[in-house]
């Protein structure tokens, strides 16, 4: 069921979807103080193993060490080289392509050629910069600031979900794509199911009713939940559910944690997807797929599981470029939109997101002129609230 009854504000205008400024205040404000998933265990399991990404305008490098992961900016203290351009690989010490300073794991340089050269040694300035890292369940989460929430307080009550990536689930790709438009764009599209039959009208064909449609509304995250229709496809799905082991529910659940991290779940799979801007009008879409293995051991469950795992990633990656295919035409229109837009009750994420973007990225003055918000109840934000953590404690 859905929270409110009537239509709300788009209360984002194009503008914040174009402007270099808003762009400056949502890396800041909402992106510097939170965790990105950035990769899996897997990419990184051997000691030596490293990766490199471009992450928000920072150019970073994860290592392992010795079973210890670290996150540096992907930048040499002596004349500011990066460390290495490879996207991965694996090498016995963390050295610098340039002229091969080597670091440690707490990021002090260790061999340094020719060291008599640099006397008196500057030990803080010859220090790469360091990252918080750590991990749930299977995937790795990077931070760009220092201090704020640990990893566990950021994704704080949906811990058991995103921790449920990995176990019983295995890593079966990671896909991205960059995108001519902004994230929220990108964002906003997965928080609504309104799209449905006309982006994904075979993939998907049609959105549930609103008695099959459980949405939660909080300022840090929201969800929604539905139990998927009885078809042919879900009946094997079921099916093999069953013989890796596992319980059938029937449940699609996505969820977000804003800013940009959204978890799609099913009892086949879990999708970490997860959107970053790249500037005012473009973004990076990151997707990490996991699907069903299970406990068995046995030839069947193997067949089993790597036949789940090719159907599912097919679906996968049809429903991402259905998706795609959009997100271009969205940003032309906003360009040029004189209209001030309106948001649906089935789109009631999309206003809860918007709302924390303005929140976080505006001052006082602004956010006043916005609240308290109307919905055509009368009913403010508070009360909105107030029946979603209700809703929270009944399901
Ligand atoms: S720039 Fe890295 S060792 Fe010189
Ligand atoms: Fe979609």
């Amino acid at each position: 069921m859905f929270i409110h009854q009537h239509h709300l504000r788009h209360l984002l205008r194009p503008e914040h979807y174009t402007s270099e400024a808003q762009y400056r205040a949502e890396l800041r404000h909402l992106f510097l103080p939170a965790w990105h998933p950035v990769a899996t265990t897997g990419d990184l399991a051997r000691p030596g193993d490293f990766l490199t990404l471009d992450l928000l305008e920072t150019p970073l490098l994860l290592r392992n060490f010795d079973g210890h992961l670290r996150a540096f900016l992907n930048v040499c203290p002596h004349r500011h080289s990066k460390l290495t351009e490879k996207p991965c690989g694996n090498t016995e010490r963390l050295r610098c392509q340039y002229h091969g300073w080597e670091y440690q794991e707490d990021g002090r340089t260790g061999k340094v050629p020719d060291a008599k050269a640099f006397r008196p040694w500057d030990r803080e300035n010859a220090c790469l910069r360091r990252f918080q890292v750590d991990t749930c369940g299977d995937l790795v989460y990077v931070k760009l600031s220092d201090g704020g929430p640990t990893l566990r307080e950021w994704i704080g009550p949906q811990w058991d979900v995103w921790a449920s990536y990995g176990g019983v689930y295995r890593h079966a790709g990671t896909w991205e794509k960059e995108f001519p438009c902004n994230w929220k764009i990108v964002l906003e599209n997965s928080l609504e199911s309104y799209h449905i039959p006309e982006v994904h009208p075979i993939t998907f064909k049609a959105y549930p009713p609103e008695e099959n449609a459980w949405h939660e509304l909080t300022d840090r995250y929201t969800s929604f939940r539905t139990v998927q229709p009885v078809d042919l496809a879900t009946r094997w799905t079921d099916w093999v559910v069953r013989r890796l082991g596992e319980p059938v529910t029937g449940e699609y659940t996505h969820r977000v944690i804003h800013p940009h991290a959204t978890a799609s779940t099913m009892d086949s799979f879990r999708m970490m997807q997860c959107v970053f801007p790249t500037g005012p009008a473009t973004c990076r879409y990151r997707c990490i797929f996991f699907t069903l293995r299970g406990r068995r051991r046995n030839p069947l469950a193997w067949v089993l599981y790597r036949t789940l795992r090719t159907a599912a990633t097919l679906v996968g990656k049809k429903v991402f470029a259905e998706d795609a295919s959009i997100y271009g035409g969205v940003q032309k229109g906003m360009v040029a939109s004189p209209h001030p837009g309106v948001i649906g009750t089935r789109e009631e994420r999309v206003y809860v997101f918007q709302k924390y973007v303005l929140e976080n990225t505006r001052g006082a003055t602004e956010l006043q002129q916005i609240e308290p918000e109307p919905d055509q109840t009368g009913r403010t934000m508070n009360a909105e609230k107030a029946r979603s953590e209700q809703y929270s404690e009944l399901s």
